[in-house]
C-alpha cells in the first residue's frame, strides 16, 4: 500500500483514513462501508482548478464528471471548491439541484439524452448541453425555441486518438457510439448543421478520448487535433469556437502495476494540455478557448476505499482460496466487467505480513462475483476487516440492489471526524416501489 497524508497505518496497526480508525469506523457504521476522504478530494478539485488559474489565466472551469460518484454531498464539495460539474442524466442534474449547486456551472453530457431531460435542461438554465446526434440537436432547438432562449452547446467530436492505460493508438474512423469522427467529415457537416439552428449558441466541441490513462502524450496528440479541427472549421465556415472541453480520463493508483501519481503530477498533464493549446493557438493564430476539463476518477478514486468484514473461508487445496466478504459486485461490480485490479489490506493488522495469494469473494449469487482475484493477505480469519483501496470512483456509481441486497452506506472522513453523506438502504426501500396487482392477492 502506498501511503498518503490521509490513508495510513496508525499506531494500532489499524488502516487510518482521515485521521479516523478503520476498524472503529467497521465496528460505528457497520460494514460494507464506502468511505471517502474530504481532503483528498478537495486537493484534487483544487489541484486542476489552481493550474487553470496559474499557466491559463483561469480561462477555463473544471468540471467535476459526476458520473464517478454522485450524492448530494459531493456537489456541495465540488461547488465550495468553487469548481462546476458534468452530469450524464435527469438523476445527476437532479441531485446536483437538490444540492443547491448553479446551473451555470453544469454541462449535460450523454449519446442519447431523453426529451425530459433536454427540456430539465434548458429549463433549468445548465451552462452548456454537449450534442451527440443530429435529432439531439433538432429537439434541442426545438425546446429552446419553445421557451425562448438560445441554448449553449458543445459538439462532442472524435479526434481519432484511442487512449488506452498506458498507450494510444490513433485511428482514422472512430468506431464509437459517442461523437462525431473529424477525419471522415461527419463532425465538420454536424457544425455546419448546429450553425444553421437559430435558437443554439454553438460554443465549441468536446472530446474525452478514454478513462484511466496514463500516456501523456495521448491528450497532448487529441487537443493538437481538435485544435486543427478548430482551425479548419474557422477557415471554411468564419467560426472561432470560444470553448475547448477536453474530457476526463487521467489515471489513478490501484495496485503496484500502476503509478503513484501525486497532485503535482497531475498538475503536470494539465500543464502539458495547455501548453499544446497554446501552442496551436499561436500556430494557427487561434484565440486561446475557455478551457473545459472533466476530471472524475483522478478526484475521487484515490479517496475512496470500502471496508468489509471476513465472513466464510473456503480453501481448495491446489486450486483457490476463497475469501468472501459481506459485499460484492452489487456495491463493486468493477472486477465483474472489467476483470478490474485492486489493493486489498487486512485492516485489522496492517503490518502483518503477506503470506498467501487469495481471492476476494462476494456473497452474489454467480461465481463471476469476485472482487479481487489471487491478492497478496496475511492470515486472516473470519470477522477480519478488510480494506479495498482506491473505490471510490465507479463503485458506489455502478452499484444496484442485485439480489436485493442494500447499496452500503457512504461517510465522509476529515480531521478524525466521520459523518454519513448516503444513508444504509433499508428493507422498506427495497421494497418501495414494488407494486402487487390486486388480481395476485
Ligand atoms: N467526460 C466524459 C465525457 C466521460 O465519458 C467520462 C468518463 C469522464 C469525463 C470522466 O472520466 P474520468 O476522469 O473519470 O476517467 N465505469 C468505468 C469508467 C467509465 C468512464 C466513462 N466516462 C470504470 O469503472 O472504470
Amino acid at each position: 500500500m502506498h501511503q498518503r497524508e490521509t490513508l495510513k497505518i496508525n499506531g494500532k496497526g489499524h488502516l487510518e483514513i482521515g485521521g479516523c480508525d478503520c476498524v472503529d469506523l467497521a465496528k460505528q457504521f457497520g460494514t460494507p462501508l464506502y468511505v471517502f476522504d474530504e481532503k483528498y478530494i478537495r486537493k484534487m478539485a483544487r489541484t486542476y482548478k489552481q493550474t487553470i488559474d496559474l499557466n491559463y489565466g483561469g480561462n477555463g472551469l473544471v468540471l467535476y464528471a459526476s458520473k464517478a460518484f454522485s450524492c448530494k454531498a459531493i456537489y456541495k464539495i465540488a461547488d465550495s471548491e468553487g469548481i462546476g460539474c458534468d452530469v450524464v442524466s435527469g438523476g445527476e442534474l437532479y441531485t446536483a439541484f437538490q444540492a443547491g449547486f448553479p446551473a451555470k456551472k453544469i454541462y449535460f453530457h450523454g449519446n442519447n439524452k431523453t426529451v425530459e431531460e433536454l427540456t430539465e435542461a434548458v429549463k433549468s438554465g445548465v451552462g452548456g448541453v454537449i450534442v451527440d446526434s443530429y435529432r439531439e440537436a433538432d429537439i434541442l432547438d426545438g425546446i429552446a425555441k419553445a421557451k425562448g432562449v438560445r441554448q449553449n452547446v458543445l459538439i462532442r467530436i472524435n479526434p481519432g486518438v484511442e487512449a488506452h492505460t498506458h498507450a494510444y493508438i490513433q485511428t482514422a474512423r472512430t468506431d464509437s457510439k459517442f461523437g462525431f469522427s473529424i477525419s471522415d467529415g461527419t463532425a465538420y457537416n454536424i457544425t455546419t448543421h448546429i450553425l444553421t439552428l437559430k435558437n443554439l449558441n454553438l460554443q465549441g466541441f468536446h472530446c474525452h478520448i478514454g478513462s484511466q490513462i496514463f500516456e501523456k502524450q495521448s491528450f497532448v496528440l487529441a487537443a493538437n487535433k481538435v485544435m486543427d479541427f478548430i482551425a479548419d472549421v474557422k477557415a471554411k465556415l468564419n467560426f472561432e469556437a470560444a470553448t475547448l472541453n477536453i474530457g476526463g480520463g487521467f489515471g489513478i493508483h490501484y495496485t503496484d502495476d500502476d503509478p503513484v501519481l501525486t497532485e503535482k503530477d497531475y498538475a503536470e498533464y494539465l500543464t502539458m494540455l495547455i501548453d499544446a493549446i497554446k501552442a496551436k493557438a499561436g500556430e494557427h493564430k487561434l484565440s486561446l478557448p475557455y478551457l473545459l476539463i472533466e476530471p472524475g476518477r483522478s478526484i475521487v478514486g484515490e479517496a475512496g476505499i470500502t471496508l468489509y468484514t471476513v465472513g466464510a473461508i473456503k480453501d481448495i487445496p491446489g486450486i483457490k482460496k476463497y475469501v468472501a466478504i459481506d459485499g460484492g459486485m452489487f456495491e463493486n461490480p468493477r472486477y465483474a466487467l472489467y476483470q478490474s485490479k485492486y489493493t486489498v489490506v487486512k485492516a485489522n493488522d496492517m503490518n502483518a505480513e503477506c503470506t498467501q495469494k487469495v481471492t476476494i469473494a462476494g456473497k452474489c449469487c454467480e461465481s463471476g462475483d469476485l472482487i479481487a482475484v489471487d491478492v497478496p493477505l496475511p492470515e486472516v480469519e473470519s470477522g477480519d476487516i478488510l480494506a479495498v483501496l482506491s473505490t471510490g470512483a465507479y463503485n458506489y456509481s455502478m452499484a444496484s440492489n442485485y439480489n436485493r441486497n442494500f447499496i452500503p452506506q457512504a461517510i465522509l472522513v476529515n480531521d478524525g471526524k466521520a459523518e454519513t453523506i448516503i444513508k444504509k438502504q433499508t428493507y422498506e426501500d427495497l421494497v418501495r416501489n414494488d407494486v402487487i396487482p390486486e388480481r395476485l392477492g
